[in-house]
């Protein structure tokens, strides 16, 4: 794999105790490898065991006892990741998504405010902001999100503001782009799906003509965003995107550019509903010190290496190599929508 990051040994975050929840999985997995470069004592909270070297506390945030432990006394900030992240698996189960993102978000900042963590950073999404058209997205639009996902996330940030106004807690939350890059492999999303149709070798399925624009944003420069607004002393919303917005078309051309394949494309009929466009002001971050530096089709390469040592590798709740994320079903338009705005 291309570690597209520089290598410069810094160590700003120096004896900092730091909480990654979520830190076993695809951001989390990246951001603790950042957050050590950065000389930090990282602590991983997931379902799932980590391989970073330092100590986790295994188990679900959900139960109290768990969240007690991944929190100790002398914790200086929590980073929290830990989410369900399925858009349209929200819609479905609206119910644990409110426990996962919203009441265990409430039950951290409790632990903060009484055990004087100083700094919390979430991982938020740019989907709380809903349907916007054509305008482009920064951190003063109103809050409108369309799904269970994309209110839990809003109603975390609230949480947020709360715990900074009332208590002094920096609270910070950054809210993505579409993130792709290295280890990715599990989940369902257009990058991975183009990969799997590359190694397959079959063609890749498209809604509709292919110009509805996103930002792609590699999972290096998130990690690196989140150290930067730790360092900028940041609270309050920022928006992390590559600034630039790429066509599903441009994906398609930058994935054939880095996995050399053919990937021809199956159009089919647009998703009802999709938002011709996702595009966000990433000025806010920019001014806290940070810019992307890893391009597509560099950021694309290295997800290939990954895929292309691994095999084809089945998504979670794939519907198939080239699975359509989204098919409409029993979920609403508005819900397909803004899950594509994830
Ligand atoms: N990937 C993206 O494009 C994107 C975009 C916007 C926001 N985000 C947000 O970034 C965060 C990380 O996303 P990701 O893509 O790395 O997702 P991921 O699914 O790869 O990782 C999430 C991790 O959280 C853990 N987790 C979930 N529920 C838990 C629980 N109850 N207790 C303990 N651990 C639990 C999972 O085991 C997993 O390791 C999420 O909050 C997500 O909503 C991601």
């Amino acid at each position: 794999m291309t570690d597209t990051r520089g290598d410069t040994p810094e160590k700003q975050l120096a004896g900092e105790s730091v909480v990654v929840t979520g830190g076993s999985g695809f951001i989390g997995r990246s951001l603790v490898r950042r957050l050590q470069q950065a000389g930090a004592d990282v602590t991983v909270a997931d379902l799932d065991p980590s391989t970073h070297g330092g100590p986790t506390v295994v188990g679900d945030l959900n139960d109290p006892r768990v969240r007690d432990r991944a929190v100790p006394e002398g914790t200086s900030a929590i980073v929290h990741l830990a989410a369900l992240t399925s858009v349209l698996e929200s819609v479905e189960r609206p119910e644990q998504v409110f426990r996962t993102n919203v009441d265990v978000t409430h039950g951290l900042l409790e632990l903060a405010r009484r055990r004087g963590v100083e700094r919390v950073l979430f991982a938020s999404t740019n989907a709380v902001t809903g349907d916007v058209g054509d305008a482009v997205i920064d951190e003063s639009m109103p809050l409108r999100p369309l799904t269970p996902y994309g209110s839990s996330k809003a109603a975390a940030e609230m949480l947020l503001s709360a715990s900074t106004a009332c208590y002094g807690v920096a609270c910070c939350a950054l809210r993505l782009a579409n993130v792709y890059g290295p280890g990715m492999g599990h989940k369902d999303s257009f990058v991975p799906r183009l990969m799997r149709a590359a190694l397959d070798d079959v063609p890749v399925t498209v809604y509709g003509d292919g110009e509805q624009v996103r930002d792609l944003v590699h999972v290096h420069d998130v990690s690196e965003a989140f150290v930067t607004a730790w360092l900028a002393d940041a609270t309050g919303p920022v928006i992390v995107g590559s600034g630039t917005s790429s066509s599903v078309l441009d994906m398609v051309a930058a994935a054939r550019e880095a996995t050399g394949q053919e990937l021809p494309v199956r159009h089919v009929d647009p998703r009802p509903g999709e938002m011709p466009a996702v595009v966000v002001d990433t000025s806010r971050a920019r001014g806290l010190g940070w810019a992307p530096r890893v391009g597509l089709t560099a950021g694309m390469a290295a997800v290939w290496d990954e895929f292309r040592r691994a095999g084809v590798v089945p998504a979670t709740g794939a519907t198939g190599a080239t699975g359509a994320t989204g098919a409409t079903g029993a979920i609403g338009a508005t819900a397909t929508a803004a899950a594509a705005a994830l």
